[in-house]
């Protein structure tokens, strides 16, 4: 989704507001631009495509190294193609204001029609011009911009964060937010503002969190939050980051995916620490004083979806727990009364703790008075902040737009829940517990072992099919949540045609897609459904249909390729399944050419709905 960053301070403030939106490039942009003041007039620079497009332009203005506020975007399109004209910041008539936006105004048109009367015009075909322009007019009428900005901001429905710059004050940031994320950095002498920390983490981990309805007012030395439905002060918490720059760089490897796929063992050590009662049990103090649900939904999107389908075979089979699992953009628009306070628990699973579907499901769920419990990767996210009780899954920053090690460290997450039920529950039979628990542990060591040799037979095979222009994804069981995320990954990494399935569900329609050009990647583990895979295989074969079988055994079968990992106990064998899933994608993709780190038209963090 969209980036902005603002900065006003000592330092040259175009390169800040530039180095600021690279590093938020990982969340997926197709155009970009900064906007500063400069000797009483208001200036944008914007070009689509890259951030290199809009470097080349900078290089061109002399005013770069003097001018010390500048705010930056960039801009993942919702309304309009990806031109320069719609990219950010946006300037209004008079050319008194520029902004920058993230998220949508869903009146827009209807505001648009009545500047449209007042004698507008409009140059662009997005939300944020209009914004822009109905702030101007407001701010006619009012003494300064945050009484203008306040009454805009009762007009304008949706999400947005924005920040903006006045002609008159222009080393002033004024920036707002509802239902999109903004965050400030507080420096010496110097301010900043952006959708996510590492844009300012080199120059300060002293970070302010901004809420719904919250507008802040910057200069270089000093700062104000105001509620902005009456203007009252807020007296905001600071807080200090704890993760450096360094965890947000890419450490030698090709790709943030590679250096993200290779961190998975040391993602499960960091996410199981301190949560392992050796061989006792599992330490979640967080959730001690709540009830033990009847009925748990879970709700995510995408990958977090599928790290929570996963977990419903360990939540019904190790605590007995009946799971309803629900897409967010699903979830939020059901019919409400289906959920019980006094029995059910919502459970939402984001790695970003922004995704604006799971974020609307998690508060109907507060609203219907059920507890809710939020698995996040952010700290001090919407969804963190907003659930009754957050569960943080210290991955670390994810900055490839595919997911990775966030699935593994919602998985480490959800399978230390599905034990701290059963315990609780006493349904977990007498030393299955220490068993579980103590594979789980051996987990980061045995996968780091494993983990270059996947990677080796990864390649190899990716050349093998990257031809391919469609693949069948298939397992049963807790492989099914696997089978859809490889799918997921190979499309939208390759943007090769993938489907993920359950295996026997084939036979009900996909497999007259079957030939010798359309390969399955099956994955048979050595569980009580394997034969139940192997009949699929052979259908599959008798169709002429080529196959990979990823096994953690030796298989009674004859495929084309059959890619052996370790064995985990049980479901725990998906920590083994998930890299190979990954690597396989990325190989591909990275064999054809592709943008592995940001795949064409997504977005890391989806804040609009
Ligand atoms: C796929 C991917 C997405 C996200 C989804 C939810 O690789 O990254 O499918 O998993 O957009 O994002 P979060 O977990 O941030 O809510």
């Amino acid at each position: 989704m969209c980036g902005i960053v603002g900065y006003t301070g000592h330092r040259p403030a175009i390169p800040v507001a530039f180095e600021g939106l690279e590093h938020l490039e990982y969340r997926g942009y197709d155009s970009a631009g900064i906007g500063y003041g400069f000797q009483n007039k208001l200036e944008v620079v914007r070009s689509a495509g890259k951030l290199k497009n809009l470097s080349e332009k900078i290089s061109h203005s002399t005013t770069a190294l003097t001018v010390t506020c500048a705010i930056g975007h960039t801009r993942w399109a919702t309304h309009g193609v990806p031109e320069e004209r719609n990219a950010h910041p946006h300037i209004s008539n008079d050319k008194s204001l520029i902004l920058v936006h993230n998220g949508i105004i869903e009146n827009y048109l209807e505001i648009k029609e009545n500047l449209v009367r007042k004698g507008y015009t409009f140059h662009s075909d997005t939300d944020t011009e209009v914004l822009v322009n109905l702030i101007a007019e407001e701010r006619k009428n009012q003494p300064d911009l945050l009484h203008a900005l306040r009454i805009a901001l009762q007009k304008a429905h949706g999400a947005y964060a924005i920040c903006l710059l006045e002609r008159e004050n222009p080393e002033i940031l004024y920036a707002a937010r509802m239902a999109a994320p903004l965050i400030f950095g507080i420096g010496i002498g110097e301010n900043f503002v952006a959708s996510d920390i590492p844009a300012f983490l080199s120059y300060t981990r002293n970070v302010v969190f901004l809420e719904d309805g919250e507008i802040l007012v910057a200069d270089a030395n000093s700062y104000s939050v105001y509620r902005s439905d009456d203007l009252a002060c807020v007296q905001k918490q600071e807080q200090c980051i704890q993760w450096s720059m360094q965890a947000a760089q890419k450490g030698g490897f090709r790709h943030f995916m590679l250096k993200e796929i290779f961190e998975q063992p040391q993602v499960i050590k960091d996410g199981l620490t301190g949560r392992i009662r050796e061989w006792q049990g599992v330490v979640l103090p967080e959730l001690d004083n709540l009830t033990i649900p009847r009925r748990l939904h879970i709700v995510a999107c995408g990958t977090s979806y599928h790290a929570g389908l996963w977990s419903s075979h360990l939540f019904e089979s190790w605590a007995r727990i009946p799971v309803q699992i629900e897409i967010a953009s699903e979830f939020r628009y059901k019919e409400r009364f289906l959920l019980d306070p006094a029995e059910d628990l919502v459970l939402v699973i984001s790695q970003s703790g922004e995704t604006a579907d799971t974020l609307a499901a998690l508060r109907i769920a507060r609203e219907q008075g059920v507890t809710t419990v939020g698995i996040c990767n952010v700290v001090g996210s919407s969804i963190a902040r907003e659930a009754d009780v957050v569960l943080y899954t210290q991955a670390g920053p994810e900055i490839s737009v595919a997911s990775t090690k966030a699935m593994t460290s919602q998985m480490t997450m959800l399978a230390c829940l599905a034990i701290y039920y059963g315990e609780r529950k006493q349904v977990l039979e007498e030393g299955r517990e220490e068993k579980i628990l103590r594979a789980l542990a051996d987990l980061p060591k045995r996968l780091e072992e494993a983990l270059p040799v996947m990677h080796t037979e990864a390649k190899r095979l990716s050349r093998k099919y990257a031809q391919a222009k469609s693949f069948f994804y298939l397992g049963r069981g807790h492989c099914f949540a696997l089978a859809l995320e490889g799918a997921l990954k190979l499309k939208e990494l390759s943007y090769i045609h993938a489907e993920g399935y359950a295996a026997g569900e084939m036979k009900h329609g996909p497999i007259a897609l079957i030939d010798p050009n359309f390969p399955s990647f099956v994955i048979a583990l050595n569980d009580r459904l394997y034969p139940k895979v192997k009949s699929n295989i052979v259908e599959i074969q008798a169709r002429q249909g080529h196959i990979i079988v990823l096994t953690d055994f030796n298989v009674d079968i004859k495929v084309d390729d059959i890619w052996q990992i370790p064995s985990g106990m049980g479901a725990l064998g998906a920590f083994f399944v998930l890299p190979c899933l990954q690597f396989f994608s990325y190989e591909v993709a990275d064999y054809l050419g592709k943008d592995v780190d940001q795949p064409r038209n997504l977005a890391k963090s989806v804040t609009v709905e």
